[in-house]
């Protein structure tokens, strides 16, 4: 691969700056000056760094975030802060990268998958896979039995059956396979109750770890995100 292209996939800057970058004898690779932008990087034995600073090259990269309250999960909004505000501490040219895997509402809580990787983004939300996400819900109002029917609202929507682990009368687990839009609220609804707060705890074989706070996130690695798929 091309100094140049390395450099920026390594998020540290434009195209433009690191070309400079390089005329200005900032860049080693194997801890020589190299100063051709064309120089042919091997990515995955060669070590390059910048001003000394020994850089990692990565392309894709993913985040479980424990996303809070008021925030949307889009990349833009002209109203609201959008999920990417709270990942300031990385690089702004990967932070442009990023967005996030399928939405949680903006007044949901919990597990929210971020990434520039759009073809596990694919994977993680194909309807075909059925990956289970599993949500903490509390509600109001008295439910009415649900005995695992498919659910049919009156506008014709329909949801696979969900899940639903009772916790007490204010509190469940709800486990879907799908990803339609306000499907928890919806279902909630159709069982004669009114959701007052909901929190994404889980997705495929993956939790919201106990330890991670809300508003923050953790990077996860290739490896680890194989278990999203895995039964
Ligand atoms: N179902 C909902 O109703 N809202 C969410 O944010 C996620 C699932």
């Amino acid at each position: 691969m091309r100094l140049d292209k390395y450099l920026t996939s390594c998020y540290i800057g434009s195209r433009k700056e690191v070309r400079g970058w390089i005329k200005e004898k900032k860049i080693k690779v194997n801890g020589i000056v190299v100063k051709d932008a064309e120089y042919a990087v091997d990515e995955i034995n060669d070590q390059v760094s910048f001003q000394d600073k020994v850089l990692h090259y990565q392309v894709y990269h993913y985040f479980l975030l424990n996303k809070p309250k008021g925030y949307v999960s889009a990349t833009q909004d002209n109203y609201q802060p959008t999920i990417l505000a709270l990942f300031q501490d990385l690089p702004p040219l990967l932070v442009q990268t990023l967005f996030p895997v399928g939405r949680l509402d903006i007044d949901t809580e919990g597990m929210l998958i971020v990434t520039n990787d759009g073809d596990f983004a694919h994977r993680l939300t194909s309807p075909h896979l059925h990956i289970e996400k599993r949500y903490l819900v509390t509600y109001e109002g008295m439910l009415k039995s649900y005995q695992g029917e498919p659910i049919v609202l009156k506008d014709g929507t329909t949801f696979l059956p969900p899940q639903i682990e009772p916790i007490d009368n204010q509190n469940l687990y709800m486990t879907l396979t799908e990803g339609k839009f306000h499907e928890v609220k919806r279902i909630i609804a159709y069982l004669g109750g009114k959701v007052t707060a909901l929190k994404r705890v889980q997705i495929g074989s993956v939790m919201l770890p106990k330890n991670l706070e809300v508003g923050h996130y953790l990077e996860l690695s290739v490896e680890k995100i194989q278990h999203f798929f895995a039964i």
